[in-house]
């Protein structure tokens, strides 16, 4: 990728998120906690971070309790268009991603 569009991406994200959720980037807490792999949480993230803020603003995964991201996620995902296999990547990000 070229350095302008790193650069002109990152004022945009700076310029665009007044307050931004915290979506967590993959640990290794994350990846002992779930038992998932990297590459799969990694790929849920960037499943997430991609397609669920297309309608509204993302929304961390602390802000929801576990039981309504197990009703939410398949609902949602069903909108977004997003793969069964996807679904699931999404699932143990939000799962692995939650500290509460
Ligand atoms: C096609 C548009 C669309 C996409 C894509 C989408 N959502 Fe939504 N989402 C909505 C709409 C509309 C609502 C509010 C109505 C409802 O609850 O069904 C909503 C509501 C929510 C809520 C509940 C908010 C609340 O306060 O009750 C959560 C959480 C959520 N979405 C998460 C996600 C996640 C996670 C994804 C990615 C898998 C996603 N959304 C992708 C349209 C979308």
């Amino acid at each position: 990728m070229k350095k302008w569009l790193i650069g002109g991406w990152m004022a945009m994200m700076v310029a665009c998120a007044p307050k931004p959720a915290t979506i967590p980037e993959v640990d290794a807490a994350m990846i002992s906690k779930s038992g998932t792999s990297i590459e799969t949480l990694q790929h849920g993230r960037r499943v997430f971070v991609s397609q669920c803020g297309r309608c509204h603003e993302l929304i961390a995964p602390d802000a929801v309790k576990t039981s309504d991201w197990k009703l939410l996620i398949p609902g949602m995902c069903w909108n977004a268009g997003i793969s069964k296999a996807d679904e699931a990547a999404v699932m143990a990000y939000v799962m692995a991603a939650k500290t509460r």
